[in-house]
C-alpha cells in the first residue's frame, strides 16, 4: 500500500521549474470572465470581515493588465495578509493546465508515485495560516504535493492524530493553530522545493512572505476526485 511508504519529507526537483506568473494573472482573468461574483470559484484567504467586499474587488480590478501577482493581490485586500487557491485549473485555462502537468510528472518520477493520479490547485500569498483550521485531510487522499515556486518560504505545522487529540480533545478541524503550535513538527520548504505530506497527519499550512506554489492532492489511479484543501 502507497499510504504506509509515505512519510513527511523535502525534496528538491533536479532541474529548476518555474511557472509564468502572466500566466497565472491570465489564468484568473479567464476565472473572472467566465463566472460571476455570486460564484466565484477561487477560494480566498482574506482577513476580511466581508467575503464579498473583496469578491466585487477583484470584478472591479481584473489582472488582465497586470504583470505582478502579489501587487494585484494588494490591490483587491484592505488587509496586509492575502492568498487564494484556485483548483480544476484545466476547467479554465488549458495551456497553464498543460504547464503545471509538466512540473507534476516531474514530481511524480522523483517521489516515486508513477501509479497515482494526482489533483493540482495554485496557491499564492502572504496568507498567514491558511483558512482550513488544523485538519486532517480526506481518507481518499494518498498524499498532498506542496511545491514552492516563491519567492518566499512556506511552512507546514503537523500533528500525529493522537497528539491532535490530546491537545485539541477532538478528531475535529481545530481553528487556533496558535494555541497548539508549539506541540508541532514544522517543516519549511524555501523557493524550488517540495514537501510530501501523508494524508493522515493533522496540518496547517502557513506563509508569512508572498510565495506562488502548486499543491497536488495524490490519489490512486482508480479514483477520479479533484476536491482539495
Ligand atoms: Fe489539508
Amino acid at each position: 500500500m502507497l499510504v504506509k511508504t509515505i512519510r513527511p519529507e523535502l525534496f528538491h526537483l533536479k532541474t529548476r521549474v518555474s511557472i509564468n506568473v502572466k500566466k497565472i494573472l491570465t489564468l484568473i482573468n479567464d476565472i473572472i470572465e467566465k463566472s460571476s461574483p455570486d460564484n466565484f470559484p477561487v477560494i480566498l484567504f482574506s482577513s476580511e470581515s466581508n467575503y464579498k467586499d473583496i469578491v466585487n474587488r477583484i470584478y472591479n480590478y481584473s489582472p488582465k493588465d497586470e504583470n505582478d501577482l502579489y501587487e494585484w493581490l494588494r490591490k483587491i485586500s484592505t488587509s496586509e495578509q492575502v492568498g487564494m487557491q484556485i483548483a480544476q485549473i484545466q476547467k479554465w485555462n488549458e495551456e497553464l493546465h498543460e504547464e503545471i502537468s509538466l512540473l507534476t510528472d516531474k514530481i511524480k518520477k522523483k517521489v516515486s508515485l508513477d501509479d497515482c493520479y494526482l489533483s493540482s490547485s495554485i496557491i499564492a500569498g502572504n496568507y498567514g495560516y491558511t483558512p482550513y483550521g488544523v485538519h486532517k485531510d480526506n481518507d481518499e487522499f494518498v498524499a498532498a504535493i506542496h511545491y514552492n515556486l516563491g519567492p518566499g518560504e512556506k511552512h507546514m505545522a503537523l500533528w500525529k492524530p493522537d497528539l491532535f487529540y490530546q491537545l485539541t480533545g477532538s478528531w475535529k478541524p481545530y481553528d487556533r493553530p496558535i494555541d497548539i503550535i508549539d506541540h508541532a513538527d514544522i517543516y519549511t520548504y524555501k523557493q524550488d522545493e517540495g514537501f510530501i505530506l501523508p494524508y493522515d497527519d493533522y496540518h496547517i499550512g502557513f506563509a508569512d512572505e508572498f510565495s506562488i506554489s502548486i499543491v497536488s492532492i495524490v490519489y490512486e489511479k482508480k479514483t477520479t476526485q479533484t476536491n482539495s484543501r
